[in-house]
């Protein structure tokens, strides 16, 4: 299995903090943002990792993690050169992907645990894919799902009037599907070819299995939750709970 860190996108958002760099690498408790992302992925053995960002911010991106050396993986880096989704964004990992599953994180996603569990289970899996839920108290911000007791029913982006309060958190897994799958699909109302529909796609093929996540978990792509990704690394210091 392989992994893919997306971390492109203008941030606008957390204007001015970045006009001039990305969201991945502003602090996080004691460290960038994208070390957690890093760090989850290698927590759960993943070590072939590729990280989507744009091309204004890719050299600072290489500057800071290297080869990988020092985080015990092997980095691949890919430019996206135009912000187009991350549906799109994830579409330039195809080669890099050789035919294997894919583990996708979003770099600005913060969990107080390890992932392994959920990698594990997807796994167990024949084939499909395998998304993360978590209750928040803001579904008008997220992926919402639609649940029955076994079940994701369907995922609507950002709605107006939530069915649920569970959040499709930003960490999926994928086989290797999903890349027919992204070329079949249409942008989005807002021009971008959306993950929810790629998670639709897979529900349409009832193949989309979930878990809900443990322990805290928040994005940081705005000022109120970035000051919740700092409480949650810095209780632990930036290390990943087992
Ligand atoms: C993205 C996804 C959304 C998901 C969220 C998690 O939204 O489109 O489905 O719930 O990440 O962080 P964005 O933060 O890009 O608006």
């Amino acid at each position: 299995m392989k992994g893919i860190i997306l971390a492109g996108g203008t941030g606008t958002r957390l204007y001015p903090l970045t006009r001039v760099t990305n969201k991945h690498l502003l602090p996080i408790g004691k460290e960038p943002m994208i070390y957690h992302s890093l760090k989850q992925l290698t927590s759960a053995d993943i070590t072939s990792i590729l990280v989507v960002t744009s091309k204004e911010h890719m050299g600072d991106v290489v500057n800071l993690l290297g080869s990988g050396e020092e985080f015990g993986c092997d980095l691949t880096y890919k430019v996206q050169e135009k912000a187009g989704g991350i549906a799109q964004a994830l579409a330039l990992a195809e080669n890099f992907a050789k035919g294997e599953s894919i583990a996708v994180i979003l770099g600005d996603n913060i969990f107080e645990y390890t992932i392994k569990p959920y990698k594990d289970n997807f796994l167990k899996q024949k084939d499909g894919a395998r998304v993360l839920l978590k209750e928040v108290g803001d579904p008008e911000r997220y992926g919402i799902a639609a649940l029955d007791e076994y079940h994701v029913l369907s995922i609507e982006e950002k709605p107006n009037n939530p069915k649920t309060n569970f959040a499709v958190v930003g960490m999926y897994f994928y086989d290797n599907k999903v890349f027919s799958i992204i070329k079949n699909l249409k942008p989005s109302g807002r021009g971008e070819l959306e993950i929810t529909s790629v998670n639709n796609a897979y529900i349409k093929l009832n193949e989309l299995k979930y878990d809900v996540v443990k322990g805290k978990w928040t994005d940081a792509g705005t000022f109120e939750s970035i000051n919740e990704a700092n409480e949650i690394l810095n209780n632990n210091n930036n290390e990943i709970l087992t």
